[in-house]
């Protein structure tokens, strides 16, 4: 029998969002599942009841019905303690638990002999993860909903006009933390045509910053600011000195101000202080999106927009709600594909596979046990750094890219001595002739592999294609066969030789411009 998944109402005041939506859905049903949704779960995200069962749903009348059928549940927030009391011994949950922040609710969930599936502890370095990253899902409609209650705040344009009455210059807008929803907020602002700068204290973000539009605005003091896992870390006094010098000159420049900047564990840096707060146009906005965690504001009142000194600071702590329908979708996506992991069979039963480094991350309590946190997973070296940092990752003989073992002294010697043997053998014996086509092929083969292997594995395929290009000029060879032939000599066979001499030249022609212009358009691709 395949398993019922349960979607009840969210009852976190103010929560907007839904678990799943009629879109997702069918694709769940596709799986081989049985859902059902609470009556209304859907409404503040405009998903009707009537679309749930165009969709293949049941719709439960109460909660009590919803979550005493459900084998699976999916909600949004962490349930209360009125959700746990209605859940049913041996059921599954999937949502946001934050288990650090909940150790009560751990405990009552444990009791419940259920098994949880926290989706804010998902591993989020593994790259197949990213699909199921709902942190990441969340934080970019953030992002973005705190640049339009930004711009609604603010009196003027985002973007420079020049129109009949004047000219209008662009808004400019410093962003605090370029994280996930620094970056999405960077892209809207820049997309409506403000002048945008960022700052982070993990300076591998400058390029992302650049990328979408921004200009990194650096701390003029050396310190690296990252704290692993790709998090801040608690800066030293004497870099949060500096960067107080620099923001305070930017609140003097800017019209708005967006704050994202968090570390994790710890309350939310302190970056903006009321002196600057002051110094600030007026009409000027700041948006705290740190709010829910103390703010990054001094003066920011965490769920309220209030006006100091002539500024609006925005404090809203229910951003993702305000997009219900957008946050919705994408969350229902990201479950969706969870569910894909836990149900590889596509037969409507779930496993929870420890095995998997995605889904043991997640699993918080198995069957009761509390099973958080979870062993760190196991990421290849090249990946958990930064790229930015990373050495020049390279390929193993197998193609795993794992990182190759560097060669012990010992095994070096042997090596070049067995090599040794071998050159003193072919030189020897073999033929004089002989001796310089492989003294010319050792050599090529050299140069090869040192080009090949310093070069990082992104610039591989143009690599490959000026190498084409490159032995291409053969053609040089085929143009000493295409010489006339000598008077008196017999004309029939070095016809034919001219002949597919003018024929290869004709294909490596070919080769030749083509493998230059690919690799001309592929450099292009990384220039930008
Ligand atoms: P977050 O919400 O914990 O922090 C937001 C930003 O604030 C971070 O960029 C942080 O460096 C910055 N920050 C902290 N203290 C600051 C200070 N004093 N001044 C200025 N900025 C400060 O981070 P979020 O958005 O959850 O992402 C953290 C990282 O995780 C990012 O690098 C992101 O790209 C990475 N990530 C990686 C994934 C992957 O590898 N697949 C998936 C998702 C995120």
């Amino acid at each position: 029998m395949s398993l019922l998944i349960g979607v009840p109402r969210e009852v976190f005041s103010g929560e907007k969002r839904v678990a799943t939506v009629p879109e997702v859905v069918e694709k769940l049903i596709k799986l081989g599942f049985r859902v059902t949704v609470e009556t209304g779960a859907g409404d503040l995200a405009n998903c009707s009841d009537d679309a749930y069962r165009a969709a293949g749903a049941e719709i439960a009348e109460n909660a009590a019905k919803l979550w005493s059928g459900a084998d699976i549940i999916f909600k949004v927030r962490a349930p209360s303690d009125e959700e746990v009391a209605l859940m049913r011994e041996g059921c599954t949950l999937i949502s946001f638990i934050w288990p650090a922040q909940n150790p009560e609710l751990m405990q009552k969930l444990a009791a419940k002999k259920v098994t949880v599936l926290a989706i804010d502890a998902l591993p989020r370095q593994l790259s197949r993860a990213q699909k199921m990253d709902a942190l990441t899902s969340q934080a970019g409609v953030a992002g973005y909903r705190a640049v339009i209650e930004a711009a609604n705040g603010f009196g003027r344009f985002f973007n420079g006009q020049i129109t009949a009455a004047g000219k209008v210059p662009p808004a400019k807008v410093f962003i605090a933390g370029a994280g996930v929803a620094g970056l999405a907020a960077i892209g809207t602002a820049a997309g409506l045509g403000a002048i945008v700068r960022a700052n982070d204290t993990r300076a591998e973000v400058a390029d992302q910053v650049k990328s979408l539009g921004g200009e990194f605005v650096k701390v003029d003091y050396e310190e690296e600011g990252s704290g692993g896992g790709g998090y801040a870390k608690v800066m030293s006094e004497g870099f949060q000195q500096a960067q107080r010098e620099m923001y305070a000159k930017q609140a003097r420049e800017v019209d708005i101000i967006i704050t994202t900047a968090l570390i994790p564990g710890k309350p939310a840096p302190k970056l903006i202080t009321a002196e600057m707060v002051q110094s600030m146009k007026p009409g000027s906005v700041i948006v705290d999106m740190a709010a829910e965690q103390g703010g990054n504001c001094e003066l920011t009142v965490p769920g309220e927009a209030v006006v100091r000194h002539g500024v609006t600071i925005i404090g809203y702590t229910d951003l993702v709600s305000r997009l219900a329908k957008q946050s919705s979708t994408l969350y229902a996506s990201n479950l969706f594909r969870l569910t894909e992991e836990l149900c590889k069979t596509k037969d409507g039963l779930i496993n929870v596979n420890f095995e998997d480094d995605a889904i043991r991350g997640l699993t918080v309590i198995k069957d009761g046990e509390i099973t958080w946190p979870a062993p760190a997973p196991k990421i290849p070296a090249a990946a958990a750094k930064p790229a930015a940092v990373a050495p020049v990752a390279k390929k193993s003989s197998h193609g795993h890219g794992e990182p190759s073992e560097p060669m012990s002294a010992k095994s070096m010697a042997i090596m070049f001595a067995v090599a040794g043997a071998l050159f003193w053998l072919v030189g020897a014996f073999a033929p004089a002739a002989f001796l310089g086509h492989f003294t010319v092929f050792v050599l090529a083969c050299f140069i090869g592999y040192m080009v090949v292997w310093n070069v990082k594995p992104a610039l591989h395929t143009p690599l490959m294609s000026v190498t084409n290009a490159v032995s291409s000029i053969i053609a040089i060879g085929a143009l000493v066969q295409i010489a006339p032939p000598e008077v008196g000599s017999v004309a029939r066979p070095d016809e034919v030789i001219r002949w597919l001499a003018i024929g290869s030249i004709v294909l490596a022609t070919i080769n030749m411009f083509g493998g230059f212009a690919v690799t001309q358009r592929m450099l292009e691709m990384f220039r930008k």
